[in-house]
């Protein structure tokens, strides 16, 4: 006979018992959906590298958001599509008052007023030369300090269309100081700053660059984004995320880093997100659509692992399908 006084499957042994204990849930709450969008109008262009995402004209991508509201999602994320024509190496159509993106921000605030907007801040859509920041043509130098002067642009520009929360993605030093500052002194002052605190350089951006043919002309991210192989870094960046008036900061991509979501949880008090990028949910279509795994099933186990390592806020490209899988439960 075995005498065994700890059994931990006691505390498996039926469903329960498994929710009783459970330690963390996904739910609506958490999850926001990005959305790719560019002019036209009943336009709803399959991505192909993303199974089941779109590029939507500004009237599709409105049905589609309340669509989201409905199903009880309460943010998304808006990358534009920019036209080749409205490309330039000074990256101007970045903070056009009139342009795409502010006019998406306006059309989404009109329709669903109590969705929160989400805005991206980078220049990788609007500048010929694919990069996040201005390249010096002489050097092929990213530019720190001149591209923070659009920055801080294109924070009023969005920040006046009515969006929420804007999301400096770029990785360039003291953009967040700069925009904070500048949504200050602009009365802008309920504007949160959600900050890619800790971006790697990595290539699970590869569909998404597709989706935005916003892919570098030339070189690679290396000098502004994080080394894969780096930690302490993270942690130094959140730092001066906090220092600078960062509200929410965010680690991405989500699936290869949850130790730096972990290790951002464990040292600050501010909320943090993880942003399980376009290859993460690429690299699962693609399996399920062979037959190879379960999609939803790895859908769930991935988003689960990112309130387990300390995620509040999880950016998925999987928002609408989880959401439909909570509601029906
Ligand atoms: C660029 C930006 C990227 C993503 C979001 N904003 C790509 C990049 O840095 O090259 C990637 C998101 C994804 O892969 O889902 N500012």
């Amino acid at each position: 006979m075995q005498i065994i006084s700890n059994r931990p499957r006691r505390n498996r042994a039926n469903p329960h018992i498994r929710s009783l204990i459970e330690e963390n849930q996904v739910s609506v709450n958490d999850l926001v959906m990005p959305l790719f969008f560019k002019e036209g109008s009943k336009l709803q262009e399959p991505i192909s590298a993303m199974p089941d995402q779109y590029r939507f004209s500004l009237d599709l991508l409105v049905d589609k958001v309340k669509e989201l509201e409905d199903l009880g999602l309460g943010c998304v994320s808006i990358f534009p599509c920019i036209d080749e024509s409205k490309k330039s190496l000074d990256a101007r159509e970045a903070f056009n008052p009139e342009g795409l993106n502010q006019r998406a921000i306006q059309a989404i605030k009109t329709a669903c007023p109590n969705i929160l907007v989400m805005s991206d801040i980078a220049l990788d859509p609007y500048n010929s030369a694919g990069h996040d920041g201005l390249v010096d043509q002489k050097t092929g130098e990213v530019l720190n300090d001149e591209t923070l002067d659009v920055l801080e642009k294109m924070a009023i520009v969005q920040a006046q269309a009515g969006s929420d929360i804007v999301g400096p993605s770029d990785m360039m030093d003291g953009r967040i100081g700069r925009i904070r500052k500048a949504l200050e002194k602009e009365q802008y002052k309920n504007t949160l700053i959600m900050a890619y605190t800790a971006k790697y350089a990595s290539s699970f951006y590869g569909p998404f660059r597709d989706a935005l043919d916003s892919a570098p002309k030339s070189g690679d991210k290396k000098t502004y984004q994080m080394n894969p192989a780096n930690s302490r870094e993270a942690l130094r960046e959140l730092r001066l995320d906090e220092k600078e008036g960062a509200d929410i900061v965010m680690v991405k991509p989500g699936l290869s880093y949850l130790d730096i979501i972990y290790q951002l949880k464990q040292n600050t008090n501010l909320p943090v997100a993880a942003y399980n990028v376009s290859g993460e949910y690429s690299m699962i279509k693609a399996a399920a659509s062979l037959g190879y795994v379960d999609g939803d099933a790895l859908m769930s186990e991935t988003l689960i692992s990112f309130k387990r390592a300390g995620a509040d806020i999880i950016l998925t490209y999987f928002a609408e399908q989880m959401a439909r899988i909570l509601k029906n439960h």
